[in-house]
């Protein structure tokens, strides 16, 4: 997919990842809609920054409110128009004070299962159906009608799993949701292809951003004992190459790319140094 002349969503789009993804597909030539959950002045105040006057908008929209969303894309459709996909970067890792006591986990779980799942789903459903329509209901009527198919590619997505959807991760409850993204990464990529759109997710390590700022030094220690190459956190530019990869590359379908530096996370190595089990050092995180 060509990104010049192209429009865009970018959801958490003025968030470490998806601020560093609106310049960069903007600086391309793209349009960009910036969903996120800041107040309107705010957003549309780093959608100015883009320096592309109109070709960059700010909607404020909660990812889990499908209405919202919806509308939001529609409006997406009419006023920056040649809406070609998405780069879905919205997203919560949400932490608790630890204790051995699991169950304490369930509420921030919910909160995550919401955002980081049901809003994946949202999104790409949203997006896909905007694309969709004049394929699928070219008259604006059946929605019955016989599945739409398309030789032509008429859409991307790329969706962000996590190095922490790996279940051995020592991430209770963040990791699991991270697992369901690349689930949804699948299934949306096999329902999509007939209409010619791909849909692949990216699973980062650790990347400096307002997510990882208030990290415990567990995960980053691990990683600067552990990596391959590099041995720091990964800074959102290092990110975006991936998404500009995954957006140009028509062959590139159905896949979850690891961008972790050959990061393997802590169970596998620094669980062994010492016999020592990782729970007596860390717990974890959320
Ligand atoms: N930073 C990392 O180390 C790292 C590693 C692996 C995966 N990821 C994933 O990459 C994605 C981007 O992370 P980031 O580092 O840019 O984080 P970030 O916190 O900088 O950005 C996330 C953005 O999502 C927005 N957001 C949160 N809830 C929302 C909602 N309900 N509706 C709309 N917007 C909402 C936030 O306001 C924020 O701007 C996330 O999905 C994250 O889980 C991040």
């Amino acid at each position: 997919m060509k990104i010049s002349g192209n429009t865009f969503v970018i959801t958490g789009g003025t968030g470490g990842i998806g601020g560093a993804t609106a310049k960069s597909l903007t600086s391309q030539g793209a349009s960009v809609a910036l969903f996120d959950i800041i107040p309107e002045d705010k957003g549309q105040a780093f959608a100015n920054e883009l320096g592309v006057g109109e070709k960059a908008k700010y909607y404020k929209v909660d990812i889990t409110n499908s209405d919202a969303v919806k509308a939001a894309v529609e409006d997406v459709v009419t006023s920056l128009g040649n809406l070609k996909g998405a780069v879905h970067c919205a997203g919560v890792a949400i932490k608790r004070e630890w204790t051995n006591d699991i169950a304490e986990s369930i509420p921030n779980f919910k909160k995550m299962l919401d955002i980081n799942v049901t809003g994946t789903f949202i999104v790409n459903a949203h997006v896909a159906d905007a694309i969709n329509k004049p394929l699928n209901h070219p008259d604006g009527s059946d929605k019955h009608a016989p599945f739409w198919t398309s030789n032509e590619e008429r859409g991307v997505i790329v969706n962000f799993a996590s190095a922490a959807a790996n279940p051995y991760a020592r991430v209770l409850s963040y990791g699991p949701t991270k697992t369901a993204v690349v689930g949804i990464t699948k299934s949306f990529s096999d329902f999509l292809g007939p209409s010619g759109i791909r849909v692949v997710s990216i699973s980062p390590s650790i990347v400096v951003s307002a997510m990882t700022a208030n990290f415990s030094t567990y995960f980053s220690d691990d990683l600067l004992k552990t990596a391959t190459f590099p041995r720091v956190p990964l800074t959102a530019d290092q990110i975006t190459p991936t998404i500009q990869y995954i957006i140009e590359n028509v062959g590139v379908n159905g896949i979850d790319i690891p961008v972790d530096g050959g990061w393997r996370l802590v169970s596998l190595k620094a669980g062994i140094e010492g016999g020592k089990d990782p729970r007596e050092l860390a717990p974890g995180l959320e």
